[in-house]
């Protein structure tokens, strides 16, 4: 008799189904299908700091929902609250030092990045008219030509500074003031801390949504996972950005069938 082989259960196969990996890219093997050229968009300190600052904010979400949600009281009180309490201090430490982490490792993409994230323009505008058309239907004729980061990229990504010092402003009232801070300061503390929690979590999943599950973003989680994305990728979604750094840092065609993405990233 045959045994059937275990699946995983429906949901977790209808969620994988949806993740959008660059289509032959084999991210365990690490082995890229031959491309005619790939652009460099993330240094390895801009992507050490980004899943260093993803796994500090999920360590700060899930303690701060704890101590948020009344459901979750018992785990927000007696010895477990302390815990809960400990480890959200020890991650607001670690998000707080992210930022000058990235300076350290890539001081020159700080500056870079920060002149793309302020520059706005009235094609920002543009963005917002076509932007119903292009995600929900498809219609990438309708999108006027984006720099490196997209509208929706540059609002995700100037939320997440400013939420820096919001969040560390108010969590450092909360750790430090009690007991000489007014209390309504106290107060508008923690809804200030709480609404920001709300703010970015949902421009978070927007933000997962797009770069992971989106058809038209597949391969854009590559730029953050070996730094290198195809050039035709670059072309089609950012392309004033193709325009400006063309011919200054395409690779090469790769000789041999597939191109490690070591290899690629050294
Ligand atoms: C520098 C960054 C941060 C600092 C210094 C900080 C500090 C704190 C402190 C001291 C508390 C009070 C804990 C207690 O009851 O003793 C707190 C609560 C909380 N934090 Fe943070 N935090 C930071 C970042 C974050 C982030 C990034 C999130 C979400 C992703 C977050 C979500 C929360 C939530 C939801 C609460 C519960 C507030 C309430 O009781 O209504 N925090 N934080």
């Amino acid at each position: 008799m045959v045994t059937p082989r275990a699946r995983s259960p429906r949901a977790v196969r209808w969620f994988l189904g949806r993740i959008y990996l660059e289509p032959a890219t084999d991210v365990t093997t690490k082995t890229w299908p031959r491309v005619a050229r790939q652009i460099m968009v993330f240094s390895t300190g801009e992507r050490i700091v980004h899943w260093l600052h993803t796994l500090a904010f999920f360590v700060l979400l899930g303690t701060g929902v704890v101590l948020l949600v009344p459901q979750l009281a018992p785990f927000a009180t007696g010895e477990a609250g302390m815990l809960t309490r400990i480890i959200h201090r020890l991650g607001a430490v670690a998000f707080a030092l992210v930022p000058f982490l990235y300076v350290l490792l890539d001081p020159e993409g700080v500056g870079l990045t920060i002149r793309d994230l302020f520059s706005w323009s009235r094609r920002d505008i543009g963005w917002a008219r076509a932007a119903v058309a292009y995600y929900f239907s498809g219609r990438e004729e309708v999108m006027p030509p984006q720099r490196r980061f997209n509208t929706g990229q540059k609002l995700f990504y100037c939320l997440v500074v400013l939420s820096i010092p919001l969040f560390g402003v108010t969590g450092l009232a909360m750790w430090f003031g009690k007991g000489w801070l007014p209390v309504a300061v106290l107060q508008a503390c923690v809804i200030l801390h709480d609404w920001t929690t709300i703010a970015v979590t949902a421009m978070f999943l927007v933000h997962f949504a797009l770069s992971v599950m989106h058809p038209l973003m597949r391969g854009a989680i590559n730029g953050m996972l070996s730094g290198w994305v195809p050039e035709e990728y670059i072309r089609s979604h950012h392309a004033m950005w193709y325009e400006e750094i063309a011919g200054e840092q395409q690779e090469p065609a790769p000789p041999a069938e597939t191109l490690s993405a070591d290899q690629s990233a050294s």
